[in-house]
């Protein structure tokens, strides 16, 4: 349904908030409970779109699921199918993640193409001589991929450090008698994540967070005795906390967050006090406030963790708007991750992009307009500027927004943001 976010700008947001688990924990998590039929309890579970539509995915693979809560039960015992449905892989492109789990199960997968989407061409190359690497056969055409056979182990190298590819071949590599080593993986902690759940599920993950990482093979005889009621906890989402953090220091106000540990988003809170505002940090919790208006960071590059998030440039953008100064964001992991800079100008903002290059001249303020979400990040950048600017900003489009964040509406509502969502009056 076509629903708009309405804000009222100018509120300095105050007061405290726990952070969610992490979307792009809670995805991969989800597909590994393909890998060995059992009941899983997946705890601090975001409720949002990409996590609906990974439930549907698995309900069509023979999974049931249910909620309570916030916690999602799976029971994959059921699961008897190796193909995923092609509309549902148009739902959501993380569905790749299920090649590899479904290969630890059953020892074949039939996937779709998964779509390119606003930010990118999001190629799965990696993912494919990945598993080719593993021993898999895999056979693809414009539309479809299919894989099988079992992992002989070895040392296989990624070309680049893929999120995604990591995941993917983690829970493919168990699918044998082999051992396997991964070398030049993804360090991301969402990774850490993944291997924690598997390990948790009895399966022998090593070194995540590392760029090598070791995976015994867990052969065939293993696979419908999973555990009963395993109980899991999803990690924080350090790209939720960013957001908020970057909506409390845009509209000068000062707020305490619950459930993050600063060690996961070190380049973010540097950035953000390169920037002038001022952080304490706790065991698993931040405080963040900004003193004053403020200023450039200078140049920022996004790139693999640890390094300076890709999906937190966005909002970035969105602060070194008003920010005193000039700033250069330079995008390195997406093609087109810029699609929030039209909408940021109509609002007053100052912004020249050249290929991977955004140079923003930071405005005294922004003036509310009507806008439009075009992707994740780039509508929550969006929903940042309407919160700082004068005035009234409506974002269209809601959905690409609700589909990574829950109830973000919610939550900016209770720090005092003045923000709703309603059916957009055609
Ligand atoms: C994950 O996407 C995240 N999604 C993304 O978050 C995040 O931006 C990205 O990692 C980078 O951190 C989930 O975890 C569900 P990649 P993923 O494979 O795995 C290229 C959000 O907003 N590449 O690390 O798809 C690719 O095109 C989303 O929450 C290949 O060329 O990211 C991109 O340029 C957006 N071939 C770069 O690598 C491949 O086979 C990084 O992609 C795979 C990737």
């Amino acid at each position: 349904m076509l629903e708009s976010y309405y804000i009222e700008g100018g509120v300095p947001l105050r007061g405290e908030y726990r952070i969610k688990g992490a979307k792009n924990s809670a995805l991969p998590v989800m597909a590994a409970t393909v890998c060995r039929g059992g009941v899983y309890e997946i705890y601090d579970c975001p409720r949002i779109g990409d996590v609906f539509a990974m439930e549907e995915i698995l309900k069509a693979l023979g999974a049931k699921t249910r909620w309570e809560k916030d916690c999602i039960i799976v029971d994959s015992r059921g699961i008897n199918e190796f193909a995923v449905p092609e509309n549902l892989m148009a739902e959501m492109r993380s569905s790749v993640f299920l090649m590899g789990s479904l290969l630890a199960r059953s020892g074949e997968a039939i996937i779709y193409r998964p779509g390119g989407c606003n930010i990118g061409k999001r190629p799965i190359d990696i993912h494919i001589d990945g598993l080719e690497q593993l021993g898999f056969e895999v056979e693809s055409d414009d539309e479809r991929i299919s894989c099988k056979g079992t992992c002989r182990g070895g040392k296989i190298t990624l070309a680049y450090p893929s999120v995604g590819a990591t995941e993917n071949l983690i829970m493919a590599a168990l699918a044998g008698n082999g051992d396997t080593i991964i070398e030049n993986c993804a360090t991301e902690p969402e990774i850490a994540d993944l291997q924690g759940f598997l390990r948790t599920g009895g399966f022998q993950v090593f070194g995540a967070g590392t760029d090598t990482i070791f995976v015994k093979g867990a052969g065939r005889e293993s696979r419908n005795q999973g555990p009963e009621n395993m109980m899991y906890f999803i990690l924080e989402d350090r790209i939720e906390a960013a957001t908020y953090m970057a909506a409390v220091l845009g509209t000068r106000g000062r707020a305490a967050f619950r459930n993050i540990r600063p060690e996961i988003m070190r380049e973010v809170l540097g950035c953000f006090e390169r920037m002038g505002a001022r952080v304490r940090t706790f065991e698993n919790t931040i405080e963040i406030w900004s003193p004053g208006r403020l200023k450039s960071p200078g140049i920022v590059v996004t790139q693999p963790y640890p390094g300076f998030p890709t999906d937190c440039q966005p909002q970035l953008m969105t602060l070194c708007s008003v920010a005193k100064g000039l700033t250069t964001v330079r995008e390195e992991i997406f093609e087109s991750r810029f699609t929030h800079k039209n909408d940021l100008i109509k609002m007053g903002a100052d912004i020249e992009t050249c290929g991977k290059n955004a140079i923003i001249k930071g405005v005294e303020t922004l003036q509310g307009s009507e806008v439009c979400a075009r992707d994740l990040r780039g509508g929550a950048a969006l929903i940042l500027a309407g919160l700082m600017a004068e005035g009234t900003t409506v974002i269209n489009d809601a959905f690409h927004v609700q589909r990574g964040y829950e109830d973000l509406e919610k939550g900016l509502n209770s720090l005092g943001g003045i923000i709703e969502t309603k059916r957009k009056k055609t």
